[in-house]
């Protein structure tokens, strides 16, 4: 994390709230990936920060991407549009893959042109893009346990690995191909096993539809959930590689290319954010903080994300039980209504660390409350 002391000069310098991005830290998660899973492409989750910085960086240094919405696809595509016509074919082809099993017969329109690779896990969905999006390439999505995963997605997306073979039968049918599987262990897994099940499961995904004659799926997806270390109790993704390390190897042949998703990883510990008090109260024998930053803003996680963001003071002392609340005029706007911290005065900057993953990409201007400024360092590498 960037120092406390360089924290508190930039807020000085540049007003709060303010959304401190640490490029060194993005190129070191994605560095950091690949050391712990060489032989896993990690295409960054745009939706996590779609922040056009960090898509930059994540591009030059070497990233593929997973966009799940048109505009996503068009921030990633800024960046090779000027490329040679066949070499940015082949990185659409290589290095993007549009992994929302639902999209609008319209983005699919929109698609096309460029012959992606997308995502997709019912039949009516083959039938929207045997129409539409006719020169794309096909994964299937299958549902796998998402068993204490922070953020539970299997209730929401992927086909029953019983109806798999099937599903790709049918989009075959329809003069479609199926280039591999992918799943999605739940954000936030903490709980490997995920990972160990979904791998079995789309292992015998595999090998039935070669045996069937599918023999052009050549490629795995494992998805996100990587977890960022938020505390000391998450386990560190090199006890992750360990065991995708052993298991992929095990489970499928040698031509299958494997890639993964993350988003939260790669993004999460490369953003601090920093607010400032405007407010406080005793309210029922509690100390309340009112900071200019809440939950329809950088804190939208609170709400969206499952997650709990810890609210830190820069100076040292004594702690007293506090509830920290964001500016707006809504009740809803609470940030923790259980956080330690010292006795602060107007005016006094707080901190928020590990908040660059779905954070300030879902903050909103509710209440005429603007999203918090957002300040690039260390971008050069
Ligand atoms: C299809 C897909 N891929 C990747 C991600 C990123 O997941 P994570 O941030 O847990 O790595 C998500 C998150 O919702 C997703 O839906």
């Amino acid at each position: 994390m960037i120092s406390k002391s360089m924290l508190k000069k930039l807020a000085k310098q540049h007003g709060t709230p303010l959304f401190v991005v640490d490029h060194a830290q993005l190129r070191r998660n994605l560095a950091e990936f690949k050391r712990w899973l060489p032989r896993v492409q990690p295409y960054y989750a745009v939706k996590a920060n779609s922040d056009p910085e960090i898509v930059r960086t994540l591009y030059r240094a070497g990233a593929s991407f997973d966009v799940a919405s048109w505009p996503e696809f068009e921030l990633v595509h800024e960046n090779i549009k000027d490329l040679p016509a066949k070499e940015r074919q082949d990185y659409i082809w290589d290095k993007i893959i549009y992994a929302n099993p639902i999209k609008a017969n319209d983005t699919l329109r929109k698609l096309n042109p460029y012959k992606p690779l997308v995502t997709y896990d019912n039949l009516e969905e083959i039938g929207k893009i045997a129409k539409h999006a006719p020169q794309a390439g096909l994964v299937l999505r299958l549902k796998v346990p998402n068993t204490g995963a922070m953020v539970e997605l299997s209730s929401k997306f992927g086909c029953d690995p019983g109806q798999a073979v099937s599903l790709i039968e049918a989009a075959h049918a329809r003069g479609l191909t199926v280039e591999g599987l992918s799943f999605h262990v739940g954000s936030q897994t903490t709980n490997f096993q995920n990972y160990a099940q979904a791998l079995q499961l789309a292992a015998g995904v595999l090998k039935e539809a070669r045996s069937r004659g599918f023999t052009k799926m050549i490629q795995l997806d494992i998805g996100g959930g990587f977890p960022a270390p938020y505390d000391d109790n998450v386990r560190p993704i090199r006890e992750l590689g360990r065991l995708l390390n052993a298991e992929i190897p095990r489970l499928f042949p040698k031509d299958v290319a494997i890639l993964a998703e993350p988003g939260r990883f790669l993004v999460a510990t490369a953003a601090t954010l920093v607010a400032e008090v405007i407010g406080k109260a005793d309210r029922d024998g509690k100390r309340c903080y009112y900071i200019n930053d809440g939950v329809y803003h950088t804190f939208s996680g609170v709400i969206c994300d499952h997650m709990k963001y810890p609210v830190r003071a820069f100076k040292k002392g004594a702690t007293q039980l506090c509830a920290v609340f964001g500016p707006t005029c809504d009740a809803l706007d609470t940030i923790s209504l259980a956080e330690e911290l010292p006795e602060l005065e107007l005016g006094e900057f707080v901190y928020a660390p590990n908040i660059g993953a779905y954070s300030h990409a879902s903050s909103t201007s509710f209440n005429g409350f603007p999203p918090a400024k957002v300040l690039h360092v260390n971008q050069d590498a």
